[in-house]
């Protein structure tokens, strides 16, 4: 049975969140949101609550949890030390979504990091996130709280419809602000790593660090390497094709030929892109206002799901600030290639004729 609990955002009401941090202290998962993405959560100390997460999930158990934190002194409970470089990033950029690996402390069970020597560790910057793990008073284990595979919940509505009836708390805190998960660095001697492009940017970062690579793989580089293990697993993806066209006015070329053609597709970019498409159309917003992009991107993923059409495309965004981490999603959900023509499309979804007899053409 799963239990609704709906809260203030920036006010959480002390008394529905002492409810969920009781749930949390006796091994139950609850679902909330972070200023990224909504986590689920469990106490990151005991290893069956964790092993709840994956179960719900459907996750590997090769793919380790992100733990939450709420105060520097809880974070010296979940790893061994600091070093100086560290810490200087984390007091400018907590709380926020930045996520740091460091050296595992023994509390933490091996089944949240995967038998790996290191934890993954956030600061959320969500009022409702912080309130629940302050409560709470352990730190708290919490991966998206999506299916895996699925595109990460930025409303409540994407945990119910993955999570309902497999988890014990689902908060509802209205929409996250970000929209796409934190940026996880790796750092040594004293130079970081980006494994995952987030909120917080390569030049933010550059602000504390001297040196800030962003990782091949984060670029899009095939994955057997992947120094996150989660980013080899397909992700964010619609159960439908997604079409990835990295040129805008290849985009609205194709969407036009196919619209010409009578086939009938979804187009999904910034209103200024769309405008002038015959297709459906989902909206990401404003194209000068990447954030806005980035908080609409997974429920622009779902409401494609759940349409009509039986395949979409979608434009790419200039790889810098946010749309670094807006591009390494999009070419997780399109399968990690950018097309350029109507005839990609035709060759990967079969023949043309098959697309009639499949009668997706929009008459
Ligand atoms: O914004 C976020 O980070 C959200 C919210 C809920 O905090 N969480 C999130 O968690 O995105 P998840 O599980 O969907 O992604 C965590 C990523 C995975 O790719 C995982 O492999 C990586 O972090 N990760 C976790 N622990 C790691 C470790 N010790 N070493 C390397 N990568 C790690
Ligand atoms: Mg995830």
């Amino acid at each position: 049975m799963t239990e609704l609990i709906k809260v203030d955002a920036i006010k959480p009401e002390r008394s529905l969140m002492k409810k969920a941090a009781c749930v949390i202290l006796q091994g139950g998962t609850v679902a909330f949101p972070t200023e990224t993405v909504y986590g689920l959560g469990a106490n990151a100390f005991d290893h069956n609550a964790a092993r709840k997460i994956f179960e719900a999930k459907n996750r590997p158990a090769d793919n380790p949890l992100i733990v939450h934190v709420s105060s520097f002194d809880m974070l010296s409970d979940v790893c061994e030390f600091v070093p100086e470089s560290v810490e200087r990033a984390l007091k400018k950029f907590w709380p926020g979504p930045l996520t740091v690996l460091l050296q595992k402390s023994e509390k933490i069970p091996e089944i949240v990091t995967a038998r790996l020597p290191t934890v993954a560790v956030r600061m959320p910057a969500h009022p409702v996130a912080l309130a629940l793990i302050e409560e709470s008073g352990v730190p708290i284990a919490a991966p998206s709280a999506n299916l895996s595979t699925r595109p990460s919940p930025t409303k409540a509505e994407h945990v119910i419809q993955d999570l309902w009836g497999k988890v014990d708390v689902i908060i509802d805190g209205g929409e996250t602000f970000f929209g796409v998960e934190s940026t996880i660095i790796q750092v040594e001697d004293g130079k970081a790593t980006i494994l995952r492009p987030g909120p917080y940017t390569r030049e933010e970062l550059l602000q504390v660090f001297e040196e800030v690579e962003v990782s091949a793989f984060a670029k899009g580089a095939k994955a057997e390497r992947a120094m996150a293990p989660g980013m080899k697993y397909k992700h964010y993806s619609p159960s439908k094709p997604l079409y990835l066209v990295c040129d805008k006015q290849k985009f609205v070329e194709i969407s036009l030929e196919l619209s010409r053609k009578g086939v009938q597709h979804t187009a999904i970019g910034t209103l200024d892109v769309l405008q002038n498409l015959k297709s459906k159309k989902i909206a990401l917003g404003r194209g000068d206002n990447l954030y806005e992009v980035a908080k609409n991107l997974f429920d622009a993923l779902r409401k494609f799901d759940s349409d009509s059409s039986a395949f979409a495309l979608i434009h790419g965004f200039p790889e810098q600030g946010i749309g670094l981490a807006i591009m390494n999603r999009l070419r997780k959900a399109c399968g990690g290639v950018c097309i350029s023509s109507c005839e990609e499309i035709f060759n990967s979804l079969g023949s043309l004729n098959n697309l009639k007899e499949k009668s997706v053409y929009g008459f």
